[in-house]
């Protein structure tokens, strides 16, 4: 059996997972962490004595036993780090939000294919039981034609200092929107406040409509004093209701609709609801076993730096949005910023806060 070799750099809330995840996969095996914190060095070098624990990265990279690298750091790090590994001929694993902005992420894209290496985006939901089974569900045309889905994402912390509640939580938003309908954005209208540290929104409202005129609400909120993982879709024909926070029956597809006839009556339709069977796997070792496959492969991974890019221009629509008092922004305005010469580059947040505002 071919075993690859996997690198972690990251081990803060959710390297962890990953770290376990890779460690119980047969065909893996967790070789080496790098973290610059000593603390969190120590925690994973008790679970897993035998790997190598360092805060120099040059150690991982250098190694030619490891064959990938997966990355989860704080966001503002991706893009360099994920430039070093490919640039040591390694298969990279970025989390979500692949990068900063779109230009780090096109530049990824393009030393990837340079070095035919795989370039994988960390967008778990996409390897779900529930989701998978919702794509399947709408395609079938149990619901009719999609209008509407309304996603509730919220729970009490964990603010991050690096990106607002937006980028941390809606981006598993708008990888679920853009796996399920394969339709780009057409506009977007976003209202968020900084109630913590006046740096980054925790708190945020978007609206945004899809060519293929789905229209989509997001509730974004790290202030929530409960944990909410809901999504509600309707169609011509029904809905289907995903509650992520409960162990079973998380997926619900409804017979019901109104309608309204010539008359201008109003009909219900209530038929009541049915529970489809779902894999529970876990979705993060589905996840991490198709980067395996891809890579012995050398095939592109469903969510591939083409789906991390989409997933990010989203959430740059948001920040022009955001950046505007909440205008109505269009997907062309995120196409003439790209366009201009300062664009999304700028590695400061506040700078691209101040280019957004000129537009
Ligand atoms: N797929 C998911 O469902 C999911 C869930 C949570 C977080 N994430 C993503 O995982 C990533 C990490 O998030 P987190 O909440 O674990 O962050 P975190 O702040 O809790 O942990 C980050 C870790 O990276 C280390 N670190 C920072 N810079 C480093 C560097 N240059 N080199 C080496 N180590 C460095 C820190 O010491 C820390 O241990 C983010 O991209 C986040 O969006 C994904």
């Amino acid at each position: 059996m071919f075993i690859l070799s996997f690198g972690l750099v990251g081990y803060g809330y959710w390297g962890p997972n990953l770290a376990r995840v890779i460690h119980n996969t047969s065909t893996c095996s967790f070789s080496a962490l790098c973290d610059l914190d000593k603390s969190n060095l120590d925690k994973c070098k008790q679970i897993y004595p035998h790997i190598l624990a360092t805060a120099d990265y040059n150690e991982i990279l250098n190694n030619p036993d490891i064959d990938a690298i997966f990355i989860a750091t704080p966001v503002h790090t991706h893009y360099s780090l994920a430039k070093q590994a490919l640039l040591k001929n390694k298969h990279v694993f970025i989390e979500k939000p692949i990068t900063s902005n779109t230009f780090e992420a096109k530049q990824l894209q393009l030393l990837a294919k340079e070095k035919n290496k795989i370039l994988m985006a960390g967008h778990t939901f996409i390897y779900s039981g529930p989701v998978i089974k919702i794509k399947e569900i709408i395609q079938e045309g149990t619901i009719g034609d999609p209008l509407y889905f309304h996603s509730n994402r919220v729970n009490l912390g964990k603010c991050h200092a690096d990106v607002n509640v937006i980028w941390d939580l809606a981006a598993h938003d708008f990888s679920i929107l853009e796996y399920l309908f394969e339709s780009e954005i057409s506009w977007a209208q976003v209202t968020g406040k900084k109630f913590v540290d006046n740096k980054n929104e925790c708190l945020a409202y978007i609206n945004l409509e899809l060519e293929n005129k789905v229209y989509a609400h997001m509730h974004v909120s790290w202030i929530s004093p409960i944990k909410s993982r809901s999504i509600v879709i309707g169609g011509t024909k029904g809905m289907i209701t995903y509650d992520d926070h409960i162990l079973t029956d998380k997926v619900r597809v409804y017979d019901k609709q109104v309608s309204v006839d010539h008359l201008e009556q109003f009909t219900y339709k209530d038929k009541g609801c049915f529970i489809p069977n779902i894999d529970l796997s876990e979705p993060l070792s589905t996840e991490i076993k198709h980067f395996q496959q891809c890579i012995l492969h050398n095939r592109q991974p469903i969510t591939d730096i083409r789906f991390g890019l989409k997933v990010l221009k989203g959430l740059e629509l948001t920040d022009i949005s955001l950046a505007n008092q909440g205008r109505k922004v269009f997907a062309m305005e995120h196409t003439l910023m790209e366009k201009t010469a300062v664009g999304f580059k700028q590695k400061k947040k506040s700078d691209v806060k101040k280019k957004l505002k000129t537009i």
